[in-house]
C-alpha cells in the first residue's frame, strides 16, 4: 500500500461491456462439466481445470469447481470486461505471505483450509460457528461481478462466489446494543511467513482486523466469498472465505476470516492503527478525498497481463455502487474517509 501512482496520462476510457463475456464463460463451464457437479472435495482432490498452478510441481494447494447451478444470479451492473483469472490470482495484496504483488500466490499455497472455522458471536443472540462443509453448502451460493478498487490506484473486475453477509448476521440476531461488526484473520505464522517477520509482513501486528457499522455490514452489496470464476477461492484470494465490499477500498475487503463479532464500539482496524491520517475507519472510495501522498482521482483498470490491457480510467464515488450513498448521507466524507 505503499506504492505511488501518477495520475497523469489521461487516456480516455474505452470500458467494454460485454454481457457475452460472462455469459459464454459459463456456458464453457457447463459443457466442461464444472457446474452442478455437486463437488465438495478436499482441497487437494481434484486438478484446477484451468491448470494455474501446473507449472509448480511442489503446490500444494488446488482450488475445486463451486456447485452455484441453482442459484439465482444476481449482476449489480452492466457486464464489463472481466479481469483474466491469471492476473486477479498472481496480482495480490495480502501481506500475511509478504509485500509483494507476487508473493501471496508463491507463499501462499501451502495455506490448509479444511477443516476451517468461522465464528460468529459478540453482541448477538444466536453465536454461529461454520465449519468449511458450512461456507460452501450452508447458504445459497451466487455469482456476482464487482469492481474492485485499490486504495494504490489500481483496480480490477471480478466474478466472486458467495452469500449475502446478512444471511449468517440475522441468523446469529444481532442484540440492540450492537452497532459494529468486527472481522479477524487467521493467525497462524507457521504457514504465514509475513506473521512471523516485522520486515516481512509490513510491519504490521497480526492478525490483520477490519470492522464495518452495522448497517454496512447489513448492506445487499455486502459479500461472503467462498470463490471466483467458478471456483473455491484459491489462499493468495482469501481462501476459504472473505469478505468482498465493492464500494470501499480493497483493504477493508479482509480475507482468510476466523471471526466476525458484533460490537457496540467502533472496532481497530489494520490499516487505520498503521496510518491513520492515510486509512480511514470508512475507506469508501472516493475520487475528491486524495491520499495524502498520492490522488484518487483516476485508476490504473487491470485486465490482463498483455500490453493494452491496462487502462486509466476515472475513479466513481463509491466505486460506482451509488446505492450506498444513503448511509453517509449526513457524514462529512472528508472527515470520515
Ligand atoms: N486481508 C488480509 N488479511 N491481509 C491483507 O494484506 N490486503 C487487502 C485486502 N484484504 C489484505 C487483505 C488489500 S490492500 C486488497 S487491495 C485486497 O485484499 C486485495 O484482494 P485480492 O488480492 O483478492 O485482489
Amino acid at each position: 500500500m505503499l506504492i505511488k501512482s501518477s495520475n497523469n496520462n489521461r487516456i480516455s476510457e474505452n470500458e467494454v461491456t460485454d454481457p457475452n463475456v460472462y455469459h459464454s464463460r459459463r456456458d464453457i463451464l457447463k459443457k466442461l462439466g464444472f457446474l452442478g457437479a455437486g463437488t465438495l472435495l478436499s482441497t487437494n482432490a481434484q486438478a484446477n481445470p484451468f491448470g494455474w498452478f501446473s507449472k509448480k510441481d511442489s503446490v500444494q494447494f488446488e482450488t475445486t469447481p463451486l456447485d452455484f447451478e441453482n442459484s439465482s444470479i444476481k449482476l449489480n451492473e452492466p457486464v464489463q470486461k472481466l479481469t483474466e483469472q491469471g492476473v486477479a490470482t498472481s496480482y495480490n495484496n495480502f501481506y500475511e505471505f509478504g509485500t509483494s504483488k507476487s508473493a501471496p500466490k508463491e507463499k501462499g499455497q501451502e495455506l490448509t483450509v479444511n477443516p476451517w472455522l468461522l465464528e460468529i458471536g459478540g453482541l448477538v443472540e444466536n453465536p454461529i460457528t461454520l465449519n468449511y462443509e458450512d461456507l460452501l453448502k450452508r447458504f445459497t451460493l451466487e455469482e456476482r461481478i464487482y469492481r474492485l478498487r485499490c486504495v494504490e490506484a489500481w483496480s480490477m473486475v471480478i466474478p466472486w462466489i458467495g452469500f449475502e453477509l446478512s444471511n449468517i448476521l440475522k441468523e446469529a440476531k444481532p442484540l440492540g446494543s450492537a452497532k459494529y461488526v468486527s472481522f479477524q484473520t487467521l493467525y497462524r505464522p507457521e504457514q504465514m511467513p509475513g506473521q512471523n517477520s516485522r520486515f516481512l509482513g509490513g510491519g504490521i501486528d497480526y492478525p490483520y482486523v477490519e470492522g464495518l457499522r452495522l448497517d454496512e455490514a447489513m448492506h445487499p452489496l455486502t459479500l461472503l466469498s467462498v470463490g471466483m470464476y467458478g471456483e473455491t477461492l484459491p489462499p493468495q484470494n482469501g481462501a476459504p472465505v472473505r469478505l468482498v465490499l465493492p464500494w470501499k477500498y480493497g483493504f477493508k475487503s479482509i480475507k482468510s476470516l476466523v471471526k466476525i463479532e458484533l460490537t457496540e464500539k467502533e472496532p481497530p482496524t489494520t490499516w487505520n492503527i498503521l496510518a491513520a491520517n492515510e486509512y480511514g475507519f470508512y475507506a469508501n472510495v472516493n475520487p475528491n478525498v486524495d491520499h495524502p501522498r498520492w490522488s484518487q482521482a483516476r485508476e490504473r483498470r487491470i485486465m490482463g497481463s498483455g500490453l493494452n490491457s491496462h487502462k486509466r480510467i476515472d475513479t466513481q464515488m463509491f466505486n460506482g455502487y451509488d446505492e450506498v450513498a444513503s448511509m453517509y448521507s449526513n457524514m462529512d466524507l472528508t472527515r470520515y474517509y
